[in-house]
C-alpha cells in the first residue's frame, strides 16, 4: 500500500490533488481506515496486530504526505521567484521632467535678491478688504485713482485685490511701529480686457522699507539692483515724477532698454528707456492711518508687475503665453536662468 502510494504521490504537482489523494487514504472512509472494517472478527492477538499495522501505515504514509507538500510549496516558492526575477537590462521608465514656469523663475530670482538684502517675504490674502486696498492706501471711495483699477468686488467691502500694495497695510498694522523691509509676490486681478499685454489676472511684487533716515537714494539703490538682477548686469535706471495716492513724491521707473541697451529701437520706441514699475516714499498720511509716526519712522515703496519684466527678461511678446500651458512654450525655459 506504502509503495503504490509512493508511486502515486510522484505524479501529483499541486496541493488540490494532493488535498484528495490525502483524503483517500486518511480520511474517515479512507483506504487505511477500511482496513480495520472486519475488526470484530479478529481475536484479540489479531486486533492488536492490525491496530499496529494500521498505525504504522498512517504515520507512513502522513510523513510521505507531509514531504509532498513542503515540495509543492518550495516548488511554488521557486516558481514565483522567476517570474518576480527584474531584468536590469530592460529600458526604464521614462519620466518627462517638467520646467519652472518662467514667472515663478522670477520671483525666485527676486526673493533671492531681496532675501540676500535682508527683507523678508510677506504675504496676503487674493481676496482683500476695500479698506486695505483702497482706503488706508489714500483712496477714499469716489477717488479718480481707483478707476484705473476697477475691479473684481464680491460684495461692496470685499474684493479680489487689485495691487499687491494691500499687504503694505497689513504688515504696518502688524509691526506697530517697528521698521519694515519687506516683499510681496502675489496674485492681482483687474477687469482688464486680455490683450498681448494685459490679463485680468497678473502678478505684482510689492516692496515696502521703513525705518530711520530710509530715503530716495536707498530706493534707487533697491530698485538699481533688481533691474540688474533681473535684466542684466549693464542696466541703468531712471526716475521720473509721476503719481500714486501712497506715495509722496512718487516716481515711474525705467529701466534702460534690454535690446538696444539704449540706443533707440523699436521695442523701447527709439527712446532707449522701458518703463518697469512704479515707487515712491510712503505718504505719510498712509504711515499715520497705518499707526506709524512719519517723524520718526518712514521709508519708501515700489510695486512691480512680474510678467512685465519677465516678458522683457526672456522677450516674450504676449502675455498670453504665461497661462495657456503650452509646452511648447514652457520647454523653452528648461535651461533658463
Ligand atoms: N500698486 C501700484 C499699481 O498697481 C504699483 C505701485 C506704485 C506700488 C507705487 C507701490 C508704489 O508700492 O509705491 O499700479
Amino acid at each position: 500500500m506504502i509503495e503504490e502510494l509512493k508511486i502515486k504521490l510522484q505524479e501529483i504537482n499541486n496541493l488540490n490533488d494532493l488535498n484528495q489523494l490525502k483524503a483517500n487514504y486518511l480520511g474517515k472512509k479512507g483506504l487505511i481506515s477500511a482496513k480495520m472494517a472486519n475488526m470484530k472478527n479478529l481475536t484479540p492477538e489479531e486486533k492488536k496486530n492490525l491496530g499496529q499495522e494500521v498505525n504504522r501505515l498512517k504515520q507512513e504514509a502522513e510523513a510521505l504526505f507531509n514531504e509532498k507538500e513542503k515540495e509543492i510549496h518550495q516548488a511554488l516558492v521557486v516558481e514565483q521567484l522567476k517570474k518576480e526575477t527584474i531584468d536590469v537590462t530592460m529600458p526604464g521608465y521614462k519620466f518627462n521632467l517638467g520646467t519652472i514656469h518662467p514667472l515663478n523663475q522670477t520671483i525666485i530670482d527676486l526673493e533671492n535678491l531681496f532675501v540676500g538684502l535682508g527683507y523678508e517675504i510677506a504675504e496676503g490674502p487674493e481676496i482683500e478688504t476695500d479698506e486695505y486696498c483702497f482706503e488706508k492706501l489714500n483712496l477714499p471711495k469716489g477717488h479718480p485713482a481707483r478707476d484705473m483699477q476697477d475691479t473684481f468686488y464680491i460684495n461692496p467691502e470685499l474684493l479680489l485685490r487689485s495691487q499687491t500694495s494691500p499687504v503694505q497695510v497689513r504688515t504696518m498694522l502688524a509691526k506697530e511701529g517697528k521698521p519694515i523691509q519687506i516683499i510681496c509676490p502675489g496674485k492681482t486681478y483687474r477687469r482688464d480686457a486680455d490683450d498681448a499685454t494685459h490679463s485680468h489676472q497678473f502678478m505684482q511684487c510689492e516692496g515696502l522699507v521703513l525705518g530711520k533716515n530710509i530715503t530716495m537714494a536707498d530706493l534707487k539703490g533697491a530698485l538699481l539692483d533688481m533691474a540688474k538682477k533681473i535684466l542684466g548686469d549693464d542696466r541703468k535706471i531712471r526716475l521720473r515724477p509721476s503719481y500714486f495716492p501712497f506715495t509722496e513724491p512718487s516716481v515711474e521707473v525705467d529701466v534702460s532698454c534690454v535690446k538696444c541697451g539704449g540706443k533707440g529701437c523699436s521695442m523701447c520706441k527709439n527712446s532707449g528707456w522701458i518703463e518697469i514699475l512704479g515707487a515712491g516714499m510712503v505718504n505719510h498720511h498712509v504711515l499715520e492711518m497705518c499707526g506709524y509716526d512719519p517723524n520718526e519712522i518712514q521709508g519708501f515703496a515700489f510695486g512691480v508687475g512680474i510678467e512685465r519684466i519677465t516678458m522683457l527678461k526672456y522677450g516674450i511678446e504676449d502675455i498670453r503665453n504665461f497661462y495657456s500651458n503650452d509646452l511648447r512654450f514652457l520647454k523653452q525655459f528648461k535651461e533658463a536662468k
